[in-house]
């Protein structure tokens, strides 16, 4: 009679739980380019519609750019004019993750090391590994979303940009594992770097809607497998 009641209490519960998106945790993580601007109000206005609504956006900051949004879920892990080099060295993803543990990442990162810093390719890619290794120490089943980046519209930096951006694929591949996948999305192509930024590096509503639908797609593939996971996880442990 016990186990009998048990066994309906867990399905109920295994079945509420896969129903509610609310104890999926996403953070938005990266530079400026993911701290001041609004494509992260406009994803969640996208969720909105559908099942992923109550996605838990994490992250240390709330900063917000005048977005004239006064509902979306601030919370980001966007750090404005931080280099994935200098975040690596520093271990700083390691506190963040611990404060704010996450079961989605999208990763925007690279613009810093390129501007301000002329950063080599290859030592980007490094920091990169060292990142998603941080990741997958907090949580081994992490979905990792990285940008290849958007273009920026001063100075002549998009070469390198465009040099980073193909690293960035077989870089994937190569880390890439069913437990903790890496999707790479491409928000450099269809982006100008004239009429999608405000100020040459930050997307004004043009390139922040187009962010936001470049990760759309990803975030909610990703969504769903942490979904099942998640539902999968509650009924095993019952079993066993
Ligand atoms: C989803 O789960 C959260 C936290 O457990 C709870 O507060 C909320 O009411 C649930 N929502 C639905 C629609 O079941
Ligand atoms: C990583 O694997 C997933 C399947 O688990 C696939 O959808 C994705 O495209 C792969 N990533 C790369 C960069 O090839
Ligand atoms: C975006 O900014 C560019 C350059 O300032 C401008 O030409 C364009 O009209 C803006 N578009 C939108 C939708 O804000």
């Amino acid at each position: 009679m016990v186990s009998c009641k048990l066994l309906f209490l867990t399905t109920l519960i295994a079945a509420a739980s896969a129903q509610n998106a609310t104890n999926i945790r996403f953070m938005p993580f990266g530079d400026s380019i993911t701290e001041i601007i609004c494509w992260r109000a406009k994803l969640w206005e996208k969720l909105q519609a559908t099942e992923w609504k109550s996605v838990d956006f994490v992250g240390s900051g709330k900063t917000e750019n005048n977005c004239k949004d006064t509902k979306y879920d601030r919370d980001n892990e966007g750090h404005s004019g931080f280099l994935a080099i200098d975040i690596a060295n520093k271990k700083q993803l390691d506190g963040w993750l611990k404060t704010n543990p996450a079961d989605v990442i999208t990763m925007h990162l690279g613009t810093n090391d390129i501007v301000q810093q002329s950063k080599a390719t290859a030592d980007i890619i490094k920091a990169f590994t060292t990142l998603v290794g941080t990741m997958r120490t907090s949580n081994p089943k992490t979905k990792i979303i990285v940008a290849q980046i958007i273009p920026i519209g001063i100075g002549s930096y998009n070469t390198k940009i465009q040099d980073l951006n193909k690293a960035i694929i077989p870089w994937a591949q190569g880390l890439n594992t069913t437990e903790s996948p890496i999707w790479v999305v491409d928000q450099y192509t269809g982006f100008s770097s004239s009429s999608d930024l405000r100020d040459g590096v930050h997307p004004n509503d043009s390139g922040d809607t187009k962010m936001a639908n470049i990760w759309y797609p990803a975030v909610v593939n990703a969504f769903s497998l942490v979904k099942t996971e998640k539902a999968a996880k509650r009924e095993t442990a019952f079993v066993a």
